[in-house]
């Protein structure tokens, strides 16, 4: 599975690339708003940090004005995905993207025939957002093994990206349905390591060896 890291925090990224574990990283409107920078110095910044797969989402919301982004935003660096809302024409961008071997990221996918279309449309990654639908009280990683069996029905190569993770729990069963990717917050990725008995046990050795 891999790891990528939900942020547009510099020092997040610079910090969790030293783990070793992080594969990639996802943005959107809403997090480069917080760093209160354009999202052109951000991902300038990120490409630097990490190398692997970092989305940079469109803000237009037609499909001429989705490709001018997109072919900005190309620039920058090949590793860039375009990061596409799922709509009439966010799927006609990413068609024309894929015809074009560009990377894409289809983002608010809410059910599988979101993600069933989004594969046709030759999407790269889809995400959808499991926290976002637990909230409103649906099944979110159930949606998730529900992608899985559909693609897997029918070999689509698109990669099922888990997003709006919000705990651990959510990393385990996106794992053991078969999510290719998770995307998740700095405090989430960090909190994988933690386990009690890993602590006990640490301070265990070291008292015995003398160290403590
Ligand atoms: C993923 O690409 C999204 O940026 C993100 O996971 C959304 O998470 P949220 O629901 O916590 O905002």
């Amino acid at each position: 599975m891999e790891f990528f890291i939900d942020t547009g925090d510099i020092e997040e990224i610079k910090e969790a690339s030293k783990w070793g574990i992080v594969d990639g990283v996802t943005t959107n409107p809403s997090l480069i708003a917080k760093t209160g920078r354009s999202q052109h110095d951000v991902i300038h910044d990120i490409v630097k940090l990490i190398d692997g797969p970092i989305s940079a989402e469109v803000l237009s919301t037609d499909k001429d004005g989705m490709l001018k982004e997109a072919a900005s935003l190309s620039e920058i660096h090949p590793n860039v995905v375009i990061k596409l809302p799922l709509t009439i024409d966010g799927l006609a961008a990413c068609k024309e993207l894929s015809e074009k071997k560009i990377k894409t990221n289809v983002t608010l996918c809410f059910s599988v025939n979101q993600a069933l279309i989004a594969a046709k449309a030759g999407a790269t990654y889809i995400s959808p957002f499991i926290g976002r639908l637990d909230d409103v009280g649906h099944d979110g990683m159930g949606l998730i093994e529900e992608i899985r069996t559909v693609y897997d029905n029918y070999g689509y190569q698109t990669k099922i990206l888990a997003a709006s993770i919000r705990h651990a729990t959510h990393v385990r069963d996106a794992a053991i349905v078969g999510s290719d990717v998770g995307t998740m917050p700095y405090k989430v990725l960090k909190s994988l390591y933690g386990h009690p008995l890993t602590e006990k046990g640490l301070d265990q050795f070291l008292k015995d060896a003398g160290l403590q």
